[in-house]
């Protein structure tokens, strides 16, 4: 936490690029919401957080809500002052220096943003009004180029408002500035709207120091932390480099992973323990694995596994709790708790406890719906259960009994017993032959 630190994050932005009705900063990476991940790295350097909101603001403050409660929001005058400059007017930041970031970068980390906003030892500290991130890039497509003359930053020209000769640069903008706020405040009204998009942009202030003399450092810093996410190719590309870092924080952990690129983990997971996880694997929310063995291409969503073993192609869906327990192929499990359980094929088991030793036979369903509401089913320990059953919620099986395969259960069962509902068979001796005679 830096005491002399306040964070402006602009996030008012439509998005038209992204081509949706969803606000940009909205749209999900490993399962978070971009602008989560700018405010989650802010709050690591700074008590004083502004988020800039405009489009669909009650929506995104909402969201932002479920997360933090210590922001505070804006709403830019973006009718008359629209742009990254227009979206900083209006604020008041609490300490002498202010970090800004576009809430369109989700691939920031906190550690890499202390290169900008902590200069106290350079000699030239003092007279500073403005470090600004700048990426050195094969190709600067979508970026503001950085305009260097003489070793030193005079200007930033976007994209839009490139000559030809301009758009060669591949000196780019990342985007994340950090300014002495006196230095901000005195010179956003200077900011004018006189470009291709008619908008003031933030990045015009870096031609304003330079025309005042003031010195502005330029921090070189990776795309793989920076990148912007303007468009929906963006946003794939910069959930690839956030998997990446995900899988492999697990990996040096010691999670085993077969093919780990056809594995996604979103964030909020937690994986320990003698854990592997084969090739497809899909893992959801805040779901917590030990010890487990997950195969080719099971999804676990919100839920906890612990010493069990799943798939391949099986589902756990939320609000499950599985321990020393196995699930076969094609298996479904939803707001379950199985403990000791077996459970190798075709089955959905919604809404139910299933208790040690017990055996879930093929095409097994519990009916928890009517259609209205759901209901529970019991199952307690040593039970067998025959292929093909219908288990009717609310219904309890009691501890050591048996349901008898192709049974449909509406009424409890004690221990000891055994339950069978199905049709007595009939047989009838040389049908075959008489029913085909004149046909085959
Ligand atoms: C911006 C920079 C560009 C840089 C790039 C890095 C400007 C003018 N350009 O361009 O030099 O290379 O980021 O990724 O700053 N926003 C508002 N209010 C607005 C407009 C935008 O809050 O009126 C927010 C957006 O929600 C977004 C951020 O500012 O989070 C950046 O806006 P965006 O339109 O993506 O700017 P770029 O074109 O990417
Ligand atoms: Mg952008």
């Amino acid at each position: 936490m830096q005491s002399n630190l306040s964070i402006i994050i602009l996030a008012a932005g439509a998005g038209t690029r992204m081509k949706s009705t969803l606000p940009k900063v909205l749209h999900k990476i490993s399962g978070k919401e971009m602008l989560y991940y700018s405010i989650e790295e802010a709050k690591k350097l700074s008590d004083d957080i502004h988020v800039v909101l405009y489009h669909q603001a009650d929506l995104v403050q909402g969201t932002m809500e479920k997360y933090f409660d210590d922001v505070t929001y804006h709403i830019q005058d973006h009718e008359k002052y629209p742009g990254t400059g227009g979206a900083v007017m209006g604020i008041t930041p609490h300490h002498e220096k202010v970090l800004v970031l576009n809430g369109d970068m989700p691939l920031i980390e906190a550690d890499e943003l202390k290169q900008l906003t902590s200069n106290e030892h350079s000699p030239e500290a003092r007279d500073l009004k403005l470090t600004m991130s700048v990426l050195d890039l094969k190709c600067a497509d979508g970026y503001g180029r950085v305009i260097i003359e003489k070793g030193k930053v005079t200007k930033i020209i976007e994209q839009k408002d490139c000559s030809s000769y301009e758009l060669d640069i591949t000196i780019a903008n990342a985007g994340i500035y950090c300014f002495n706020t006196d230095f901000l405040l005195e010179n956003l009204p200077k900011l004018s709207n006189d470009n291709a998009q008619k908008e003031y942009y933030i990045t015009d202030l870096v031609e304003i120091a330079v025309k005042d003399n003031h010195s502005i450092k330029p921090v070189y810093v990776k795309e793989e932390n920076f990148k912007g996410v303007n468009s929906k190719y963006d946003l794939a590309q910069a959930e690839v480099i956030h998997q990446n870092r995900i899988k492999e924080q697990f990996l040096k952990a010691g999670i085993a992973m077969r093919l780990p690129e056809t594995i996604y983990i979103e964030y909020g997971v937690t994986i320990e323990g003698e854990t592997i996880l084969e090739n497809g694997v899909t893992l959801l929310g805040n779901s917590k694995i030990c010890n487990s063995h997950i195969k080719t291409n099971s999804i676990v969503e919100d839920s906890i596994l612990e010493n069990s073993e799943i798939g391949p192609m099986a589902r756990i869906r939320p609000l499950s709790i599985l321990k020393d327990t196995h699930i076969g192929n094609f298996v479904e499990i939803k707001k379950s708790n199985l403990t000791g359980v077996k459970a190798g094929h075709l089955a959905y088991l919604g809404d139910s406890t299933i208790d040690e030793g017990t055996n879930v036979g093929a095409g097994t369903i519990t009916c928890n719906y009517d259609g209205v509401h759901k209901y529970k089913t019991i199952i307690g320990k040593n039970v067998f259960i025959g292929s093909d059953t219908q288990l009717v919620a609310p219904v309890t099986i009691e501890d050591n009994s048996m349901i008898a395969a192709g049974s449909t259960i509406t009424n409890d069962i004690k221990s000891g017993d055994l339950a069978l509902s199905r049709t007595k068979q009939k047989t009838v001796t040389g049908f075959f032959h008489r029913f085909f005679k004149d046909k085959k």
